[in-house]
């Protein structure tokens, strides 16, 4: 080390070595000493500038409020799926219609208008295809259902939130003052023997039980007076939400549907590896 040091101010070929020379003039402990002060400062120097790249890229961060960081945030509460690539899921405040009398157009009697509403949310959706490189991160597993690679391959699969609407749907055909109509009708659900519906029903009424109690909304519901004669005190319903953009996640689903008729080999038929349940899980 002595050595090498030595010959180096000897040539005295940088600047740094030259100011090595001047700094130590005189002093017996001449290498140690100058190289433990350029050691100091060379400490100082990279602490400053990781200070100053710290505080920069946190304003960067801060400022930009970019969608890499709403989309980190958002990968917290929400599983992957191809979805995200493409759809800003992050949340807006979004103030909800709490009225309890005043009826908008899901809450009307049955009838091919409150159908349409219902229908223009995507509850009624035919399934996407999810390609095979996209599939173990979104939580299909390689042994599942796969379509044929005559047709594009991938996976059939359907955005979970879309079901859960077409479930809330099936629970408002199926309410006491509905059913009648529906079941006249025998479309959709209602194809099915009545013992099959009732289990559709309940299927649909406890997974909705559980996504709602997977994210349970912990805002709260104030209350208002009503009745500028004798004023009583009413639930707020009307509050604000952090909410997702439904409307571009339901228009990602609907443009990437399987075309409503497909070929009978649409499917590739279960290979060896694939599961296959004794019943229906
Ligand atoms: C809620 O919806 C109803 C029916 O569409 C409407 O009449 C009412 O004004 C809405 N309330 C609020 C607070 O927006």
């Amino acid at each position: 080390m002595y050595t090498s040091l030595k010959g180096e101010s000897e040539h005295g070929s940088s600047s740094f070595e030259a100011q090595e020379q001047l700094l130590s003039k005189g002093f017996v402990q001449y290498n140690s000493s100058t190289r433990n002060h350029n050691r100091i400062l060379l400490h100082i120097f990279v602490a400053f500038m990781s200070t100053i790249s710290a505080f920069a890229l946190g304003v960067f961060l801060g400022s930009q409020k970019s969608a890499w960081f709403q989309r980190e945030c958002i990968t917290q509460v929400q599983k992957y799926s191809p979805i995200l690539k493409k759809v800003d899921t992050s949340l807006h405040t979004v103030r909800f219609n709490g009225s309890l009398l005043k009826e908008n157009v899901f809450r009307q009697s049955a009838g091919p208008e409150v159908d349409a509403a219902w229908g223009s949310i995507g509850v009624n959706y035919r399934s996407l295809a999810v390609p095979a490189s996209e599939a173990t991160e979104s939580g299909l597993l390689l042994d599942q259902v796969k379509i044929s690679s005559r047709y594009g391959g991938g996976f059939p699969a359907n955005v979970e939130g879309l079901h859960h609407l077409h479930c809330l749907d099936l629970l408002r055909q199926a309410l006491y003052f509905n059913y009648d109509y529906y079941h006249a009708r025998g479309n959709g659900a209602f194809k099915n023997k009545d013992n099959i519906v009732r289990f559709h029903v309940t299927h649909c009424l406890d997974i909705i039980r559980q996504q709602l109690m997977c994210m349970p909304d912990t805002g709260l519901l104030g209350q208002v007076w009503w009745d500028l004669h004798a004023p009583k005190a009413f639930v707020d319903f009307n509050t604000e939400h952090k909410c997702k953009n439904f409307e571009a996640i339901r228009q990602w689903a609907e443009e990437r549907q399987i075309p409503k008729q497909v070929p009978n080999d649409f499917l590739q038929p279960p290979q060896e590896g694939d599961r296959i349940y004794e019943e229906i899980p």
